[in-house]
């Protein structure tokens, strides 16, 4: 046996990430459940460093030294759970198997629990970057044990991307707190997207911009607070025109968004920890409604708002506003889901340190943005940060981007064109800055309808009020 990492399932993800592993000095084993792939890779990719193709299940685990380390790159649910059960029999006690699909990470919980059972480590890792981020350095997220990462971790880290020198993998905390983060990173990354959708939109149908136009006011963006790897690849596609027509490439693809199921993933989880991440909920609801084709033929041609087009100074100065907007929604959908990292951390038990999160998300992955510099130093300033707007730098950032911020909102409502990200992001900031928010009502409502009680702001206990004889007084309930 000689291969430090085995990598079975070579489909883009898998193979790019075997090929970086030898790339950096590891001898690996490359399994496909069709061999033809595993051929493929070694026809095309083998003279990239040391590799040994396996054929069969038996001759990749002989391949590999021991503890075994055993990386599965398959579908995640069932084509997971198939690998595992087809692999773990012919594993000893000590050996490694590392998921870096995209897991649920309540699926990863309960195979790394049945596998300890069995003296296998079960490592769910969060792998970002797509393709590139596979082959050239990606951002990981490994959970799983501590042990594990101590024979695992100098290999991730050898194979991420860097940031001023340091590695975008690292260990998040145990079972599956690697694939949390990941799935949260993926809500961020809906939140982000939609909300440079959202900018995009006002640019072009208030500011009368062209695609050609907004792609410059990206890259520009680009260069300063908003820098990250979504605004520039936005740009790209912008400034892109279609071969056939000559038409902006935005412009003839069909405005329905598809998804693989993470941002879902992640709304679905944040109702169930009542964690309120406002602006990926919109964020993914936006997809959604973007495919809803009867719906939106139903609606169509119904009133929206109307104002004349802003003259060119106006539109530059607009465009300025939504810089602010975009800015001050982005740090609220980064602190919904770091927030949710940590309602999550506190149900399942996980030291998750949110800016060792922070730090490897500045590189290799999709959501890599320059002030997540910043929100790793606001955590590493203090560890028990409750929100980034805990912060003086960022809250002060806020408070400027109060007017813009709102306009940007409003002349959207004026004219009709919907921004649910931003209105989430702002509404998010105003209920939690509010000094006494309509959920008294709320409880005066459920009292009335269900008995269901209330608390009082100037007495302990719980109350009940007889709402059909209301001069009787309150009673404890
Ligand atoms: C990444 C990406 C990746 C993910 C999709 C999301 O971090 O590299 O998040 O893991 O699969 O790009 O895809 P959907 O938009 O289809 O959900």
């Amino acid at each position: 046996a000689t291969a430090a990492i085995g990598v079975t399932g070579l489909g883009v993800m898998g193979r790019n990430l075997a090929r970086n592993f030898a790339r950096n000095g590891y001898t690996v084993a490359v399994h496909n459940r069709s061999a033809s792939r595993t051929r493929a890779l070694i026809e095309v990719y083998g003279d990239e460093g040391a590799f040994v193709p396996a054929e069969t299940a038996e001759e990749f685990v002989a391949a590999l030294e021991r503890p075994r380390r055993l990386m599965i790159m398959v579908q995640a649910g069932a084509a997971t759970d198939a690998v595992i059960d087809e692999f773990a029999p012919l594993l000893e006690p000590g050996d490694m198997i590392i998921d870096g699909g995209n897991a649920h990470y309540s699926d990863t919980r309960r195979r790394e629990a049945a596998l300890r059972e069995r003296g296998l480590h079960f490592v769910g890792t969060g792998v970002s970057g797509g393709e590139e981020g596979a082959l050239e350095g990606p951002s990981i997220m490994v959970g799983g044990s501590a042990e594990a990462y101590d024979v695992l971790g100098p290999m991730f880290e050898k194979i991420s991307a860097k940031v001023d020198g340091e590695p975008c993998a690292a260990h998040i905390g145990s079972d599956g707190a690697g694939h949390f983060v990941k799935m949260v990173h993926n809500g961020i990354e809906y939140a982000d997207m939609q909300l440079i959708a959202e900018a995009y939109d006002l640019l072009r149908q208030v500011a009368g911009y062209t695609p050609a136009e907004i792609a410059n006011v990206f890259r520009g963006w680009n260069r300063g607070r908003l820098g990250s790897y979504l605004v520039e690849i936005t740009a790209e596609v912008l400034a892109h025109t279609d071969a056939e027509t000559g038409a902006p490439f935005v412009d003839i693809v069909a405005d329905a968004a598809g998804q693989k199921g993470t941002g879902r993933w992640t709304v679905q989880t944040a109702l169930d920890l009542a964690s309120p991440v406002t602006a990926i909920a919109q964020a993914t609801f936006a997809r959604a409604a973007s495919g809803q084709s009867e719906l939106r033929a139903a609606y169509a041609g119904l009133p929206g708002g109307t104002r004349p087009p802003l003259s060119r100074t106006e539109a530059e100065r607009f465009t300025s506003q939504v810089e602010h907007a975009l800015y001050a929604s982005k740090v609220i959908a980064y602190d919904q889901g770091l927030k949710m990292i940590q309602d999550a951390a506190a149900e399942y038990g996980w030291k998750i340190d949110l800016g060792t999160v922070a730090r490897i998300w500045r590189g290799g992955c999709i959501i890599r943005a320059s002030f997540l510099d910043r929100i790793r130093a606001a955590y590493a300033a203090d560890r028990e940060l409750v929100s980034l707007l805990g912060e003086m730098e960022f809250a002060m950032e806020i408070t400027d981007a109060q007017v813009p911020w709102r306009e940007t909102v409003a002349s959207a409502a004026r004219r009709g064109i919907p921004v649910p990200a931003f209105s989430a992001a702002l509404a998010h900031y105003d209920t939690l800055r509010a000094d006494r928010l309509p959920a008294a009502l709320l409880q005066g409502q459920r009292d009335y309808f269900g008995a269901h009680t209330y608390l009082r702001t100037d007495r302990p206990g719980a109350f009940h009020t007889h709402w059909a004889a209301p001069a009787r007084p309150e009673t404890p309930a």
